[in-house]
């Protein structure tokens, strides 16, 4: 199982790249769950799933860290302490996890309930449990990709330690450019295995050189995904790219991103 998160500034299209690759992947005939671990909530949504119908992990919180906690490792069957009987990490899974646009599987962390309700760190914390548990003890996906809020939060709560890829997505402006470089220094920290730098809404080549440049990066790391303004277009109709114009040399951008990440992960498995 591969795992990848996406990280960088706010806006410079994490949400729309996870959407788009994690339906293509899912086309190709892997398992692909994503996890949107941003409070805001927005990559549901760029699924095709409206926002109300969506049971998210936060709001059963205390349950689902006592299921995964009081769990057996030996059996794969925990307690649901509350009703008294066995609750399995794929039970579990089935109540939380929402079929999106071509199979691709969704999970909700949630997001700050009231004001003044504090930080998300323990939804953060359960996120990562939850992975863990998937990782090491039952074989659901062949993808498990996370959406992050923007910024560096995430890694600093150390969730996507030993993680296979961090998706660095940037534009190439200094701002952008800065919470790229720091995200990389932490998921470095955190030992993730491979980083791809994705230059975003590139309108010319200069711009690809340009991030290479400033972060010193190796060109076989950084991939341009072409400016199309029909991606914000069809975001503004609740749509993604992939629907209203499947042609776009966005597509085909970030077709070849999920190439190379496919070759990369082909001996361990996978439907390719
Ligand atoms: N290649 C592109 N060409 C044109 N517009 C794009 C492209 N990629 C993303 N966008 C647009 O940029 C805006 C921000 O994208 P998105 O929401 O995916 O960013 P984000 O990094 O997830 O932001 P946030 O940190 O706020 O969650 C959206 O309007 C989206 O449609
Ligand atoms: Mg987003």
């Amino acid at each position: 199982m591969i795992r990848i998160i996406a990280t960088g500034k706010g806006g410079a299209g994490k949400t729309t790249v996870i959407a788009t690759m994690s339906r293509l992947l899912s086309r190709e005939g892997y398992r692909v769950l994503v996890i949107d671990t941003d409070p805001s909530m927005n990559l549901a949504m760029s699924l095709g799933i409206p926002f109300t119908t969506t049971r998210t992990l936060a709001e059963d919180k205390t349950g689902i860290r006592e299921q995964l906690l009081g769990d057996d490792p030996e059996d794969g069957h925990g307690h649901n302490h509350e009703h008294n009987h066995p609750v399995s990490i794929d039970q579990l899974l089935r109540l939380y996890e929402v079929y999106a646009q071509d199979n691709v599987r969704v999970l909700v962390m949630g997001t700050i309930p009231y004001g003044g309700a504090g930080c998300i760190c323990s939804s953060i914390s359960l996120v990562k449990t939850l992975i863990e548990q998937i990782a090491s003890r039952i074989e659901r996906y062949d993808f498990i990709i996370i959406d992050s809020q923007a910024g560096s939060e995430i890694l600093g709560r150390g969730l996507a330690v030993d993680y296979d890829y961090n998706l660095v997505v940037t534009e190439a402006f200094p701002k952008s450019m800065e919470v790229a470089r720091h995200v990389m220094k932490l998921a470095g920290d955190l030992r993730i295995k491979k980083q791809v730098v994705v230059v975003n809404k590139v309108k010319d080549g200069n711009e690809t050189d340009l991030v290479l440049k400033s972060l010193c990066l190796n060109a076989e790391i950084c991939y341009p995904v072409r400016y199309d303004e029909r991606v914000a277009e069809a975001d503004r109709n609740g749509q993604l790219i992939l629907d209203t114009a499947p042609d776009s040399w966005m597509v085909g951008d970030i077709k070849e991103i999920m190439n190379m990440i496919q070759v990369s992960c082909r001996p361990e498995g996978g439907a390719g």
